[in-house]
């Protein structure tokens, strides 16, 4: 259970399970944080937690210096495709939030579709930001775009069901101990799987009180992807840019 992201991010299944987490929610978001951050083409960027690549190839696409990493070896695999499919540059790298360091250093780092909360105790999870503070360039921002804790409180669905690509998904979703777990049955033909979410509730305050702590300091917070203003009741997500 404590390594739930090594099974769940490493399976073939994830992708169909957020089947809708694509290319145009991807720019979207990716419009947003650029129209905010607004880099050149010289700024290098960080991809953290990058999945299958989709925010990399775009931003890659777009003439921005990217790097991307995960731990997942499947998502990797898909993403270095992609970027081989769509003729962009591939520079994508299997690593742990926990244990990443590079030499060189960015301008902007993004850790995007809560990629955040994962592990056991704050301290894991806030380690890649105290990692990040060190990667970043004076003026660097670190984007954050993590899930708003009071409106999944409100709006928590116990189960669902759903059909994607001939299977069944069925996500029962509780909160124990300030985490909030799902557990994903996908079943195809004959075949079940069984796999288990579970991301640490944070606060916004809680969040701005550690990268505060750190040294960042907070500069925008918007609760969708349209840029609206964040709201702690009715806002979708919390997507937090902080400065150096
Ligand atoms: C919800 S997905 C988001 C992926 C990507 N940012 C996107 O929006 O498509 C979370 C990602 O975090 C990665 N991940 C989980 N634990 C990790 C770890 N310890 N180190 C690096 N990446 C990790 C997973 O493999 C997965 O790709």
């Amino acid at each position: 259970m404590e390594n739930w992201f090594k099974d769940w991010f490493g399976s073939e299944e994830y992708l169909n399970v957020y089947k809708h987490r694509n290319d145009e929610d991807a720019t979207k978001l990716l419009e947003l944080i650029l129209k905010q951050t607004n880099p050149t083409k010289q700024n290098h960027i960080l991809d953290a937690a990058c999945g299958a690549g989709r925010h990399s190839i775009y931003l890659a696409s777009k003439g921005f210096k990217v790097v991307g990493f995960d731990l997942s070896k499947t998502l990797l695999l898909k993403a270095k495709e992609d970027a081989k499919n769509r003729l962009v540059e591939n520079n994508f790298v299997c690593a742990d939030l926990r244990e990443i360091y590079f030499r060189k250093k960015f301008d902007l780092i993004i850790n995007l579709f809560t990629s955040f909360g994962y592990f056991k105790n704050d301290k894991e999870n806030f380690k890649f930001i105290n990692t990040s503070f060190s990667l970043l360039n004076e003026n660097g921002f670190y984007v954050l775009d993590y899930l708003n804790k009071n409106f999944l409180l409100a709006n928590l669905t116990g189960e669902s069901e759903k059909e994607i690509n001939g299977r069944t998904i069925i996500e029962k979703r509780k909160v124990i101990n300030n985490r909030i777990i799902k557990e994903i049955q996908i079943k195809k033909g004959p075949e079940e799987q069984h796999f288990v979410e579970s991301v640490r509730l944070y606060s916004k305050a809680e969040i701005e009180s550690e990268f505060k702590r750190i040294g960042f300091t907070p500069v925008f917070v918007f609760g969708d992807y349209d840029g609206t203003n964040y709201d702690e009741q009715n806002s979708t997500r919390l997507i937090l840019f902080f400065k150096k």
